[in-house]
């Protein structure tokens, strides 16, 4: 795992741009096109807002990108503010020149859920899987909306909501506004396929979660602990997120701070 750690919200966020930007303009060059994993919440804002302004020869291209987010609520239509297609919109697709048919989310509106997370899993694989999977990470330590409990070999699925992370995300929805307690989420095992992955956590909030994830056991009970077998996965933190740390992170390994 490679671990980078940089000062704050600012850096990380610029950080994660530069990456993404990198990896858009290196698949394109070599498959022509480039197949992104999109996450929402709060923590990839500042990417979203920096990839969007980015020009000139720093630009990333978009019309050779498709993309994939990684969950959605069951019940909100991508016109409801709350749905998590409406978010990628306001924060990125209404702003950059992608192809509306290259984008895709689960559809938590489907009549057969099941049928449309098979689906889901169907079109990840036409495009020829996942290049770079963008991920934040939940207080709970879950990942997309993979719950602790969620099996590390999980498919796109109907995950029911825990208590914690209803109550984390509350904070998006006004009063009177029916929070949903289910979404259509990728499974840790889709998420595992993808060719790199790029984890971003901000915050003190964040720094039990980190602390779990990165040097605790592989568990179900901690769903981002999965990233360890991952041949590549990118993790930039803040000085926050780091904070509960026992190590040192550096170029791939791990030494216990002094
Ligand atoms: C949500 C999303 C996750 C995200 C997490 C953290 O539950 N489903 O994909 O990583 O929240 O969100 P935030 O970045 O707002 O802390």
């Amino acid at each position: 795992m490679l671990v980078e750690t940089l000062p704050d919200y600012d850096a990380l966020s610029e950080r994660a741009a530069r990456l993404v930007s990198e990896e858009i303009r290196r698949r394109s060059l070599r498959t022509g096109r480039a197949v992104l994993g999109c996450a929402t919440g709060s923590t990839p804002i500042g990417l979203y807002r920096r990839l969007i302004a980015r020009d000139g020869p720093e630009a990333p291209d978009f019309s050779r990108v498709a993309t994939f987010n990684l969950d959605e609520y069951v019940g909100l239509p991508p016109e409801h503010p709350q749905s998590y297609g409406y978010f990628m919109r306001e924060y990125l697709f209404d702003h950059v020149d992608i192809p509306a048919d290259r984008i895709h989310m689960p559809d938590g509106m489907a009549t057969d859920l099941d049928a449309a997370c098979a689906a889901y899993e169907r079109r990840i694989a036409e495009a020829g899987g996942i290049d770079l999977q963008i991920l934040g990470i939940g207080s709970n330590g879950h990942l997309a909306f993979n719950e602790p409990g969620s099996s590390l070999g999980s498919r796109t699925r109907v995950q029911i909501l825990t208590e914690k992370t209803l109550a984390d995300n509350a904070r998006f929805f006004g009063e009177g506004e029916t929070q949903p307690h289910t979404a259509v989420t990728m499974g840790l095992g889709t998420i595992m396929e993808a060719r790199k992955l790029l984890m971003l956590a901000s915050g003190t909030g964040k720094a039990a979660a980190v602390r779990d994830a990165l040097e605790g056991p592989v568990t179900a009970m901690c769903p981002a602990s999965v990233l360890q077998m991952h041949p590549h996965a990118h993790i930039l933190l803040d000085e926050e997120a780091a904070s509960a740390l026992a190590y040192t992170h550096r170029d791939g390994i791990a030494e216990v701070k002094e």
